[in-house]
């Protein structure tokens, strides 16, 4: 192998200089425009990166063993990348970029990987939690769009985690908790039972969780209840919210909290009479209020095929 010239040489730096510029117009006759943005900054980024730290040829190998262990844990239940993505915070970054917060609606956060389609319909007033272990959470809101005009029959996606910790899709048997979707009235409004959220760690028994560990960071997510709101002609808002007083809202593992996501779930005394009526067995319970504030779709991004109700 012959030697490598110093980092700091002029020759060296003509060298690294040359091959990036020898990568950027390999991509010179790429048809698609955007492809061709996306790969040349991408390569201009990948090589600054390299040359910054002066990677060496061990933590090279480390990264690529790293990836393929990602690789080989991904299937269509656990996404190793997407988790990857969380935790250094391009999840959130590709949510901002796509999401400019207008100050008059409400912000966006990480989809994650636990929603699921196909989640049952329930009614205005319905149990999402189904039989999912927890404390009982009333929630109520209602959507409008950013001139203030509610949005009645907007789908809303809900779905969370029970006090284990566990979405429905982490255990084996198949069980459906935790998570629904439901209609707005002809007011914008609705109303359901869920759980108070409970925080729980990301999963971290693959490379990510070795990451998060070398790294003294640790995987537990803020407590949160996820939602998606979905109506014609109105931006799909991916979102959840978070619970006021929440020791872990300012280290949650994938940077998803935003102040105006922080909600206060009023706990309730075992007793206390529930909204509805319901008989909660003499136990505790709390609720929680959500307004949600949808902007107009662009042209471009046009209508959710699953807003309109089947
Ligand atoms: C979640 O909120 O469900 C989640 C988000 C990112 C990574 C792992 C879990
Ligand atoms: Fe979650």
């Amino acid at each position: 192998m012959t030697a490598t010239p110093p980092a700091g040489s002029d020759q060296q730096r003509r060298i690294e200089d040359e091959l990036v510029r020898t990568v950027l117009a390999s991509f010179r006759d790429t048809p698609d425009p955007r492809l061709k943005e996306v790969m040349e900054a991408l390569v201009r980024n990948l090589h600054a990166f390299i040359r910054e730290v002066r990677l060496t040829e061990t933590e090279w190998e480390h990264a690529i063993a790293f990836l393929t262990a990602a690789g080989h844990l991904t299937t269509d239940r656990r996404q190793e990348f997407v988790l990857l993505s969380d935790v250094l915070g391009a999840s959130m970054q590709t949510v901002n970029v796509n999401q400019e917060a207008t100050a008059d609606a409400t912000e966006a956060t990480v989809l994650g990987p636990f929603f699921v389609d196909g989640s049952p319909e329930i009614p205005l007033g319905g149990d999402m939690a189904s039989d999912a272990p927890g404390e009982p959470c009333w929630v109520e809101g209602i959507v409008t769009d950013t001139d203030g005009n509610p949005v009645p029959g907007a789908r809303l996606e809900v779905w969370e985690a029970d006090e284990d910790g566990l979405y429905d899709v982490q255990y084996d048997d198949d069980r459906l908790a935790g998570r629904a979707h439901l209609f707005t009235d002809d007011q914008g409004g609705y109303t359901f039972w869920g759980l108070t959220p409970t925080p729980y760690p990301i999963p971290h028994d693959g490379p990510v969780g070795v990451l998060l560990d070398r790294t003294g960071r640790s995987p537990m997510r803020a407590s949160h209840l996820h939602f998606k709101a979905i109506a014609p002609g109105l931006r799909t808002l991916v979102t959840h919210i978070f619970v006021d007083g929440d020791e872990l809202l300012p280290s949650d593992a994938v940077f998803g909290v935003k102040q105006s996501l922080v909600k206060r779930f009023e706990r309730q005394p075992a007793g206390t009479p529930a909204p509805d009526g319901r008989a909660l067995a003499g136990r505790s319970w709390s609720r929680v209020r959500f307004d949600i504030v949808l902007p107009k779709a662009s042209a471009a991004e046009g209508d959710d095929p699953v807003a309109v109700r089947a």
